[in-house]
């Protein structure tokens, strides 16, 4: 049983112990009411607490068990609050540290509350596309009034247990401890001051009212419309509020209980949970345990103040870890350090950075044209040209400079880390950190496992990433790792389009109806077509007989790279980044079909958005089969963080399965029927096939 049950002289005492939250399962909940019932028949005792043992008072429902059978059996967390509402003898909420969800609406159920400062109080459930099922947008309305309340539940945001025992009119907490030290003592305290008063307050029986009532709900439904259109939970949390104050307490419960089911059956909810789990499980290596011991890294080289390096030294100084910065000469230097001003007073400017933060952070940053100037470093992170011999000079003058025990580590894109390791003595000390741009920005990290990494470097980055607010997902090595392998089979099907008869902006519409941040073209605009030049031509003496459109190299030998040149798919007025459909463009790819002998057809944004997804998904499974990716979530986070792939849609792998892998085959069929298609293109990867046909997802 996932509860424990004390008798403390006269005070029961059911503490919730299921770590690492006390999330309320099935076990916990059995455990809750087990406890009541012991508590009713023992004479001796006069009240009830209860509490959360370890780091949280509860975390809310166990998310794990959502979908399955536990998550609906009796004891439901309804049923378990009905029970405390039926208690003969008071019972108390003595809340520590977390709560939230299920765990909140938990203790809106108890008679009394008392709260320990500094605990984190939330509904967060819309942020898993539901609202609080168990009664949280009847209660919490009642105890800390109509707006206070939406506001928590619509944006699911924490607030500070001392900011709610403050606010004016607050009935959410009794009384607040002094200390989380204090809490057991003065929650027994207070449970004896009210053993004998009756009737037992509930939190049911209050008023609930908003003075402008339907105006404040039309406004309150205004507001959340702008997120409302892929998002449902939002506006429904509204409409369960708003009929807290419009009839019985019991006809609100009933109607926030049919609005939590019918939220949790919604594609974006299975999406939002699943990218939860994803997320948390992204920074579990199968074979690193969690206690692996980790290095320490209190100081941080970066070599290279180009686009990559500068942004990746402000993530160390915004963590506080001091970061010199190594250049080829003086120029480069200077032009690295201004651009790092220029961003940081951007963020002062807008408000989002004070001015003395920026300037500490900017003591924390020294540089240097020499390496025995790194000597002391825990870490190194490359940031130079994308160039095996550049990398090969850089990663010697590390292994001979470095102290022992020093993490050396690539930002290259698309090199080899074994070979890179390679170059030094101590290849158990390399490993890629490959950031996305610009640096200081996007969340996505993907650590590069090399065939020598040593497990506790791989602890120490996935800890340091989580410092420095980075989601880190490990790949192995192979060409373009997770991400840019799989963008790259997207591209493709996004020239063999144009080819066959789309326009860059109905390919780049489609996918951006379809969630993507970004349409391909607009994206490679943003990212410089000339990177993916360069990589085509590497590849192209690689693997000659690969078949892929020559729109793009077309479009880069009339130097037309993208927004930095002024110029790329799109046409960019000096100093704005509208991109303005171009006749050039439009013509020169009309010119390459006549070329290739093809008669435009018009192409349904259906097709153009299953042949991009699904190029994703096939490659994906790939690259599960290959061991680069231990895990489809860490695929799915690395699309989500990285690649602009749509937070509802759950990532390419989740989303496949949402689809049904066998309808995904059968599209894959048909598309390899196309001629002017590559059909080697579309054949399924071994282990999208066994699951299609096991009926099975990737998760
Ligand atoms: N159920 C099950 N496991 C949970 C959980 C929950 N509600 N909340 C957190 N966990 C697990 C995580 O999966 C993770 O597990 P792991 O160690 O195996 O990876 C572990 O707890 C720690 O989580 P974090 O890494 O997120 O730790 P933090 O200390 O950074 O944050 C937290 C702790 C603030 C509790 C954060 O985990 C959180 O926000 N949790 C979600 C809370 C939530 O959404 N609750 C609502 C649930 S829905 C509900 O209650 C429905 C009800 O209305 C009917
Ligand atoms: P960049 O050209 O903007 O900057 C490279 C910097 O390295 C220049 O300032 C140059 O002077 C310096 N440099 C070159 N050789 C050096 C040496 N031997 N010692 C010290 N400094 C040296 O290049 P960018 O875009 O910052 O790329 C750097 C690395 O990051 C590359 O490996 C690239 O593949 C990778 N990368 C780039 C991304 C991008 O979007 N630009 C994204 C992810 C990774």
């Amino acid at each position: 049983m996932s509860a424990q049950y004390q008798v403390h002289g006269d005070v029961a005492v059911i503490t919730l112990a299921n770590p690492p939250v006390n999330g309320l399962g099935l076990s916990t909940r059995q455990g809750i009411v087990d406890g009541l019932n012991r508590a009713q028949q023992d004479a001796a005792v006069k009240a009830i607490i209860v509490a959360g043992a370890g780091g949280a008072f509860s975390g809310g429902a166990d998310i794990k068990e959502f979908g399955t059978d536990k998550s609906m059996q009796e004891p439901n967390l309804h049923s378990v609050i009905a029970a405390i509402e039926a208690s003969a003898k008071p019972v108390v909420a003595a809340i520590h540290s977390v709560c939230m969800g299920g765990g909140l609406e938990l203790a809106l159920g108890c008679h009394y509350r008392i709260a320990a400062p500094g605990c984190s109080v939330a509904l967060p459930e819309v942020k898993l596309g539901l609202l609080p099922g168990a009664g949280g947008t009847q209660r919490l309305p009642r105890v800390v009034g109509v707006e206070a309340a939406l506001n928590m539940i619509v944006s699911g945001e924490t607030v500070k247990s001392e900011l709610l025992g403050s606010m004016p009119g607050q009935k959410l907490f009794d009384r607040m401890a002094a200390s989380p030290e204090s809490l057991a003592e003065e929650a027994l305290a207070f449970a004896r001051s009210v053993a004998d008063t009756r009737p037992l307050p509930l939190v049911r029986n209050l008023p609930c009212k908003h003075p402008q009532g339907d105006a404040y709900f039309q406004f309150a439904r205004n507001m959340v419309k702008g997120m409302s259109k892929n998002y449902p939970a939002p506006a429904k949390c509204v409409d369960a509020v708003e009929a807290a104050t419009k009839g019985k307490f019991a006809d609100g419960l009933l109607v926030e209980r049919e609005l939590f089911i019918n939220l949790m059956w919604t594609p974006e909810s299975r999406a939002l949970r699943h990218l939860f789990m994803a997320e948390r499980a992204a920074s579990k290596i199968p074979d690193v345990p969690s206690d692996t011991p980790k290095r320490d890294v209190k100081s941080v080289g970066v070599i290279g103040a180009g686009t990559m390096g500068g942004g990746i030294a402000m993530n160390f100084l915004n963590a506080g870890i001091p970061v010199k910065m190594l250049e080829m000469k003086q120029e480069a230097l200077d032009r690295g350090l201004a651009t790092i001003r220029k961003n940081y007073e951007a963020q002062v400017k807008k408000g989002k950075l004070k001015q003395d933060k920026y300037e500490q952070r900017m003591t924390l940053l020294t540089t240097t044209l020499d390496y025995a100037d790194l000597k002391d470093a825990d870490l190194v992170i490359e940031a130079v040209f994308e160039e095996i011999g550049v990398k090969e000079a850089v990663f010697k003058q590390l292994d001979a400079v470095c102290k022992q025990g020093a993490i050396l580590a690539s930002n290259t894109s698309t090199l080899d880390v074994n070979k890179i390791a390679a170059f030094t003595k101590r290849p158990q000390d390399v490993v890629g950190m490959h950031f996305f741009s610009p640096a200081n920005v996007m969340k996505l990290l993907e650590v590069v496992r090399g065939q020598h990494t040593a497990k506790d470097v791989l602890a120490t980055v996935m800890a340091l990433a989580k410092k420095i607010k980075k989601t880190a997902v490990v790949s192995g090595v192979c060409d373009g790792f997770i991400g840019n392998r799989m963008i790259e089979r997207y591209s493709q099907q996004a020239g063999f389009l144009l080819d066959e008869g789309a326009t860059p902006q109905q390919v780049d519409k489609a996918l951006e109806k379809f969630g993507m941040a970004m349409g391909p073209f607009r994206m490679g605009d943003l990212a410089g077509n000339d990177i993916g030049w360069a990589i085509r031509k590497r590849r192209a003496l690689e693997t000659p007989d690969m078949k892929y459109s020559r729109t793009a190299d077309k479009l880069c030998e009339l130097g037309r790279y993208g927004q930095k040149t002024g110029a790329g798919w799109y046409d960019y007025q000096a100093g704005k980044r509208d991109a303005i459909p171009s006749d050039l463009v439009n013509k020169m790819i009309e010119d390459h079909r006549k070329e290739l002998g093809i008669t435009p057809r018009k192409i349904s944004d259906e097709e153009i958005v299953q042949r991009l997804v699904y190029a994703l998904v096939n490659e994906g499974a790939h690259i599960l089969e290959d061991g680069i990716a231990s895990k489809s979530g860490d695929i799915d986070m690395v699309y989500l963080t990285g690649y602009g792939f749509p937070i509802y849609r759950g990532g390419p792998m989740h989303y496949a399965g949402e689809q049904g892998l066998f309808n995904l085959v059968q599209a894959m069929n048909r598309f390899a029927q196309n001629p002017r298609d590559d059909q080697a293109f579309w054949t399924p990867a071994p282990l999208l096939a066994k699951l299609a046909a096991e009926g099975k997802t990737f998760s």
